[in-house]
């Protein structure tokens, strides 16, 4: 059995506000799942809840990640766990390379299946890089270049994508909601994330574009609407969603009461 990011009633609120009222979602290695939905339905919210970001308060519910209950921990340990998140706003960490950062973030993630472990050697992690850098069509130059320094959008896709490669998370969730996804970085994303998929990584592609899932194919779609998950199928529903809007959700929504 693989791993699991299982999220069970999760209920959210961001400066005392309701975002999330009710999330239930489970993705397993191996799963690709699209989470679509229009602004503001609480894409974000769940995706920064379920890295830890401080400002989100979870009130109720649970995420367990790989049969452990995630809720109290620090977003580093989460990472180190194996939960991969590509964030919609990449800071710039000026000074540090990609290499480096790459390096300290693959040793302690290292140290939490073996305290013991004394970091991979440097020549081993070149070699590392350069496999990882070839796989992904990469020019070698990237590793040199300082994190998220004056990189554009495509850039930043590249840098998160070879840190998904080196890292090699049991789930990445992925929000490209807003992110400025011109062309190369749709294409970045979708490549890495086509070429590093396999029966190892589950993946969450939070987006409300259709398009991206012309090139990433999820198995699962789900459609989020006021901090719920109101409709989850296959890949038809982001299909109808192109046709049809959001609209009949809305109704359907309003029809039941809600
Ligand atoms: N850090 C925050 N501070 C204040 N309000 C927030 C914060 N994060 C989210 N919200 C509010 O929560 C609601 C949901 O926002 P969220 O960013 O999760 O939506 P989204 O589905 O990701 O939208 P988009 O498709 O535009 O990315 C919005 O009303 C938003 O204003
Ligand atoms: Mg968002």
């Amino acid at each position: 059995m693989g791993a699991a990011l299982e999220i069970r009633n999760l209920h959210v609120t961001v400066e005392d506000q309701p975002i999330l009222k009710g999330v239930n979602l489970i993705v397993r290695q191996g799963e690709i799942h699209a989470l679509m939905g229009p602004n503001g339905s609480g894409k974000s919210t769940l995706s920064n809840t379920i890295m830890g970001h401080p400002a989100y308060e979870v009130t109720a519910g649970q995420i367990i990640f790989d049969g452990v209950d995630i809720l109290e921990m620090e977003p580093d340990e989460r990472s180190r766990r194996g939960l991969f998140m590509a964030f919609q706003y990449p800071v710039a960490i000026p000074g540090v390379t990609v290499a480096n950062f790459l390096r300290n973030a693959l040793n302690a993630r290292r140290r939490m299946t073996n305290p013991e472990d004394k970091g991979i050697p440097i020549p081993a992690f070149r070699k590392l890089m350069i496999e990882k850098m070839d796989m992904l069509r990469m020019d070698h130059e990237f590793a040199g270049r300082y994190l998220n320094d004056g990189f554009s959008g495509g850039e930043k896709k590249r840098a998160e994508i070879l840190q998904m490669a080196v890292l090699e998370p049991q789930i990445a969730i992925m929000d490209e909601t807003d992110s400025g996804l011109d062309i190369d970085a749709l294409r970045v994303v979708s490549e890495g994330v086509t070429t590093l998929y396999g029966p190892n990584l589950g993946v969450l592609v939070i987006t409300h574009y259709q398009r991206i899932l012309n090139y990433i194919k999820p198995q699962f779609v789900h459609i989020m609407m006021d901090g719920q998950i109101v409709e989850s199928g296959g890949p038809e529903l982001a299909l109808h969603l192109e046709e049809q809007g959001y609209d009949w959700l809305r109704e359907k929504q309003n029809g039941s009461g809600k």
